[in-house]
C-alpha cells in the first residue's frame, strides 16, 4: 500500500497520523457503469485510499457519466457547476470526470468547466490510481481517451481485493459493442466487443463467492456476442455451462441480450442449467419492420415473435423484460400504433422505456425527418400506461404461485418488512427476521403490484 502524499491528507490533530485520502463517485447511466466504478474504488482502496462518505469530505471527487441521451450529459455540466464551489475550497482536491461522456466530449469538457483534472475515456478505468498520482505530482490536467482497445480494462485485475463481496454482484464479461444501430452512441464511445477470457471470469467469480456473494450478473453492452474475439471462440452458452457447476454459486443472470444473437444453445442452457435464472433483458427497442430496418436491428417483428415464443416454450416461468424506443425519425401514427399492438401480444413483463434522443455523430442524427419533441413524450406516456397495464395484470397472474427468493435484507419501507428477488428478478416483499438475509427462503405471493409481490413466508 502506497502511502497517500501529503499535500491531500488532512492532518489529524490529536494523533498527528495522517488519515488516508478520501474519494467519492458518482454514477450515471447503466450497470455497466456501475460496475466500472466500482473496479475504480478498488483500485483506488489498494492504492491507499478511502470512500468517503459524501462528496463534501472528499479529496477526490470522480464523475464516472453516461452519454446515451442527452439528458445524463446535461446533468453532469451541472454537476460540475455546481462542484465548483468544492473546489474552490479545496484547492488540492481532485475532480475526474470518467466513462462515456468522457469519451465522447474529451476536451469539450475542461473548456466547459476548467476546474476538471482528469478527464478519463472508456479503456482507462483501470489506470485510475496512476492517473491520479501523476496529476498530485503535479503533471496536470490530464485527458486520456486512447481507444487503442487495452484490454487490460476488459480484464479487470483479479480478486479486486479482500473485503467481503455484496450478496449479488455484477461481473462485466464483455465491453464494448460493434453494431452500430442507427441510433446509439454506445459503438463510438465505448468501442468494439472486447470479451475477457473465460479463466479471467472464473478467477473473478470464484473469488466473489470466497468473499460472500451467491448471485453472480454477467454483464456486457451485448452479452450474447461474448467470445466472437477470443481467438478459440468461447461462446456465452458455453461460459454459462461453465459458471453453473461452481459451488456456492446460487444463482447466474445476465444482461443484456441482443435478440439477432439468441441461439437454441442459450435457450437450452437456460432450460438446462439449474443456477441460471428465469429472465431474460431482451431488447426489442420498436415493433414495425421498417422502423427495426431504420435502426439497424437486424431483425423483424415476426423474428422476434419467433425467439420469444421459442424461449417462453423450453423456460417455464421465464419472466421477459426489454427496451423501448419511441420517436424514432420518421416514426408515424401507424408504426408507433403497430409497434404497441405488438407489444400488447407480446405481454413483456417489464420494460424500459425510452424517448429518441439524438446523438452526435450517429446515423439518425443526420435524419431530416426528426419527430417533434411533444409528439415523442405523448407517445413515451401512451407507451408507459400500456406497459403498467400489462406489467400489473402479468404480475395478477403470479399471486397464489410459489416462489423462491434471495433474501436482501430488510426492505427499504421498513415495517419489519424484508426485500429480496425471486427468480424470475421480480421484487418481493415479505415480513420475517433480518438474520434472514443472504438466504434462500420460498414464499407465497400474496399481492400483485407495479413494482412486484407482497408475500407470505412458507413454513417448514
Ligand atoms: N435515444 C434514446 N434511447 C436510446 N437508447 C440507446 N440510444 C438511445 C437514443 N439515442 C436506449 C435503447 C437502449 C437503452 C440502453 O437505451 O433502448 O437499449
Ligand atoms: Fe447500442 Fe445497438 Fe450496441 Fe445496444 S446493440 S449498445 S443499442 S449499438
Amino acid at each position: 500500500m502506497k502511502t497517500p502524499p501529503r499535500q491531500l491528507a488532512h492532518n489529524d490533530a490529536a494523533t498527528g497520523a495522517m488519515p488516508d485520502p478520501q474519494f467519492f463517485i458518482m454514477t450515471f447511466g447503466c450497470q455497466m457503469n456501475e460496475a466500472d466504478s466500482s473496479l475504480m474504488a478498488s483500485l483506488l482502496e489498494r492504492a491507499g485510499w478511502r470512500e468517503a462518505d459524501s462528496s463534501d469530505a472528499a479529496d477526490l471527487i470522480i464523475l464516472n457519466t453516461c452519454s446515451v441521451r442527452e439528458r445524463p450529459e446535461h446533468k453532469v455540466y451541472s454537476t460540475l457547476g455546481e462542484l465548483r464551489a468544492w473546489k474552490l475550497s479545496n484547492p488540492h482536491a481532485l475532480l475526474a470526470v470518467a466513462g462515456c461522456m468522457a469519451q465522447r466530449a474529451g476536451e469539450e469538457i475542461r473548456r466547459r468547466a476548467p476546474h476538471v483534472d482528469i478527464v478519463l475515456g472508456t479503456r482507462w478505468f483501470h489506470r485510475i490510481h496512476e492517473l491520479v498520482d501523476r496529476v498530485r505530482s503535479g503533471d496536470r490536467p490530464i485527458v486520456c481517451l486512447g481507444m487503442e482497445g487495452d484490454p487490460s480494462t476488459a480484464r479487470r485485475p483479479d480478486a479486486l481485493g479482500v473485503a467481503a463481496a455484496p450478496l449479488r454482484a455484477f461481473v462485466p464479461i464483455i465491453r464494448g459493442c460493434s453494431n452500430f444501430c442507427s441510433y446509439c452512441i454506445v459503438p463510438f464511445v465505448r468501442g468494439p466487443e472486447v470479451s475477457r477470457p473465460p479463466d479471467d471470469i472464473v478467477r473473478e467469480v470464484k473469488s466473489l463467492l470466497q468473499r460472500g456473494t451467491r448471485e453472480v450478473t454477467l454483464l456486457g453492452q451485448n452479452v450474447l456476442a461474448y467470445g466472437r474475439d477470443l481467438a478459440d471462440k468461447p461462446t456465452f452458452a458455453g461460459l454459462l455451462r461453465t459458471l453453473d457447476p461452481i459451488p456456492d454459486l446460487w444463482r447466474i443472470r445476465f444482461t443484456t441480450c441482443h435478440p439477432r444473437d439468441v441461439t437454441s444453445h442459450l435457450i437450452s442452457a437456460m432450460a438446462e442449467l439449474p443456477t441460471v435464472c428465469e429472465h431474460i433483458h431482451l431488447p426489442i427497442q420498436a415493433g414495425e419492420d421498417k422502423l427495426l430496418e431504420d435502426m439497424r436491428r437486424g431483425y423483424t417483428a415476426a423474428e422476434y415473435l419467433a425467439i420469444v415464443e421459442q424461449l417462453r416454450g423450453r423456460v417455464p416461468g421465464l419472466a421477459l423484460t426489454t427496451d423501448i424506443m419511441v420517436g424514432f425519425p420518421g416514426e408515424t401514427e401507424e408504426q408507433f400504433e403497430e409497434s404497441l399492438r405488438l407489444y400488447t401480444r407480446i405481454e413483456f413483463d417489464a420494460a424500459f422505456t425510452f424517448a429518441y434522443s439524438p446523438r452526435p455523430g450517429t446515423e439518425a442524427e443526420k435524419r431530416p425527418d426528426e419527430i417533434p419533441r411533444q409528439t415523442r413524450l405523448e407517445r413515451l406516456q401512451r407507451l408507459i400506461d400500456l406497459q403498467n397495464h400489462i406489467t400489473i395484470a402479468r404480475n395478477g397472474r403470479g399471486v397464489g404461485e410459489e416462489a423462491e427468493v434471495l433474501v436482501d435484507g430488510p426492505a427499504a419501507r421498513g415495517d419489519g418488512l424484508l426485500a429480496g428477488r425471486a427468480r424470475n428478478n421480480k421484487q418481493v416483499i415479505f415480513p420475517g427476521d433480518p438474520a434472514l438475509a443472504g438466504s434462500l427462503l420460498r414464499v407465497t405471493l400474496t399481492e400483485a403490484h407495479l413494482w412486484g409481490f407482497r408475500s407470505d413466508p412458507l413454513s417448514g
